[in-house]
């Protein structure tokens, strides 16, 4: 079964008197439980994508349907929690909260989203902290952690509100190529065992190759599917 479903999906942004077609005509169904990496080089279109899965930008023109619901229909504040209640979001920057520690930025999403009880919230905090491998670093400070913890802290923070869908826009761009291929291996680790939609992006041979699918693009449109051309 599909939960995302794009259809002639296109995004102009206009520069002063020039227009930038970032996606220039792009369909793709992805099913339930993928593990799916979006390549192509710098300025072919990524992050605009998965902006578009995120319900972060809406498109020029073409159809957007996540879980079953044109994402083109709703109203602002039901795509803000359409955005909160379906999607995990996963940074090439991290985006922690400095003066927030490891347990505090994955319980965060929590505090905003639910109506959960203390304990509740504790349960699925240290179930992802485990999962992660950061027991031993609740109490750290994300300056206190590597590039790769902190890396971690966000994968945990994207899943503890249990999404749908995972997005991960180059998520390993800001780690050296060990950690990065590591970071990924426990993407694919956790999309093996609880199943979650993954979806990220990289420019990046060796990233490519842990992904179950590959979709290329090319100057906003997609060029090839795991290596065949479109
Ligand atoms: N907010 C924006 N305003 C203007 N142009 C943009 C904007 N976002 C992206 N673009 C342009 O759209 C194209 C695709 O960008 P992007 O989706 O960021 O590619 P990628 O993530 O693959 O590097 C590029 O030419 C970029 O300059
Ligand atoms: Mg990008």
């Amino acid at each position: 079964m599909s939960v995302v479903e794009l259809a002639d999906v296109r995004k102009s942004y206009k520069l002063g008197d020039t227009v930038v077609e970032a996606l220039r005509g792009v369909s793709v169904s992805i099913d339930k439980g993928e593990f799916l990496a979006i390549a192509g080089p710098s300025g072919s279109g990524k992050s605009t994508l998965l902006n578009m899965l995120g319900c972060i930008d809406v498109p020029s023109s073409g159809r957007v349907t996540i879980d079953g619901a044109d994402v083109g229909g709703l109203s602002d504040r039901e795509l803000t929690r359409y955005r909160r209640t379906k999607i995990g979001f996963i940074f090439q920057s991290f985006n922690l909260i400095p003066v927030l520690d490891v347990y505090e930025n994955i319980e965060f999403p929590l505090l905003v989203k639910s109506k959960l009880t203390r304990k509740e919230r504790e349960a699925l905090v240290m179930r992802f902290i485990e999962e992660v491998g950061l027991d031993d670093r609740i109490k750290n400070k994300p300056n206190e952690l590597s590039g790769g913890q902190r890396q971690r802290v966000a994968i945990a923070r994207a899943l503890v509100t249990r999404p749908l869908i995972v997005l991960a826009d180059e998520p390993t761009a800001n780690l050296d190529s060990g950690t990065g291929i590591r970071i990924v291996e426990l993407m694919r680790s956790i999309n093996e065992s609880d199943k979650t939609t993954f979806i990220f992006s990289t420019h990046d041979a060796h990233i490519m190759r842990e992904a179950k699918r590959v979709i290329n693009v090319l100057d906003g449109k997609v060029v090839g599917y795991d290596g065949a051309e479109v």
